[in-house]
């Protein structure tokens, strides 16, 4: 898909608008907020809609991990809105805690200090299985290596988050719907045509597809994705930044998606860097 001009919400860290005038997707477009350009700075009433609308926020988040008695710190102050139906990237060189903020937005993990909100509730300190059941509920994931079951086909693999997310009981009683669901975001991915592949005869763009149809077919807020064309070459990668441009667009889904790749992250709305434990405009 090529670069559009749609007018997007852009939440700063503490969830205000900063560039609702903004082109949305492009290099020019850079900002982390801390920035406003002319037309954003207009009416106090844009901000406090875009306030409502922080789909995704992390707030002074700190986390460190333990080297034996030794102390890591990997994030040290990191504040990130993410407005509904926004897509942001998160530049940053390998280590430098993308896969560990992903995680901890995704509650995969707890931060050592700071909240993680989602539609302005706090959600990093809910008990385990609430937790569970938000994440199941509301957030996809996607990752480098996709993480497909090797023995499920595309379609099994697909349904899989609709098992877990319904039980096995609710799933058989409403079998047909969601085989038909499986099947119409695996269209929309344009897989119609390797439902009954395992992932082994798949190519990676497939494969990738096919993980991006896994994350969305239980209708997720946000879809967060580690490094996603990582292991694409450029072409491939491009498609596939392509389809989560429009799946962005078409189904008003906020994405953050982590990236060495400055080309892959300039293709979302804003695009921001994490160097040394911080977050800074890209
Ligand atoms: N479970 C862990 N235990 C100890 N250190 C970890 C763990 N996970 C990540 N790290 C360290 O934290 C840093 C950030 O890791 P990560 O978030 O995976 O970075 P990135 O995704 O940007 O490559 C790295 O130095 C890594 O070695
Ligand atoms: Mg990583």
């Amino acid at each position: 898909m090529s670069k559009t001009t749609t007018k997007k919400p852009q939440a700063s860290p503490n969830g205000q608008l900063t560039g609702s005038e903004a082109p949305a997707r492009g290099p020019h477009w850079t900002g982390n907020g801390a920035e406003q350009n002319n037309s954003a700075r207009e009416g106090s009433a844009a901000n406090k809609k875009a306030s409502k609308q922080a789909a995704l926020q992390g707030i002074g988040i700190k986390k460190s991990y333990h080297k034996g008695k030794t102390p890591v710190p990997v994030l040290h102050d990191v504040s990130i809105a993410i407005a509904e139906g926004e897509f942001v990237s998160i530049i940053g060189q390998s280590g430098s805690g993308k896969s560990t903020l992903l995680h901890l937005l995704g509650t995969l993990d707890s931060p050592d200090a700071g909240e993680v909100r989602l539609g302005g509730e706090r959600i990093d300190n809910l008990p385990a299985k609430k937790r569970d059941k938000l994440r199941n509920k509301h957030f996809g994931m996607i990752f480098q290596f996709y993480h497909l079951l090797p023995e499920l086909t595309t379609l099994e693999n697909v349904l899989a988050p609709l098992m877990i997310a319904e039980g096995v009981l609710s799933y058989r009683l409403k079998r047909k719907t969601h085989r038909q669901q499986a099947r119409e975001i695996l269209e929309r991915v344009g897989l119609s045509h390797r439902l009954k592949h395992k992932p082994r005869e798949l190519s990676g763009g497939e494969m990738q597809r096919a993980a991006i149809a896994r994350a969305l077919v239980t209708k997720p807020r946000v879809l967060l994705a580690d490094e996603p064309t990582g292991n694409l070459d450029r072409k491939t990668g491009d498609e596939i930044m392509s389809l989560l441009c429009s799946l962005n667009e078409s189904q008003a889904l906020s994405i953050v998606m982590v990236t060495h790749d400055a080309v892959i992250a300039n293709r979302a709305h804003r695009a921001l860097r994490l160097t040394d434990g911080r977050m800074h405009s890209a």
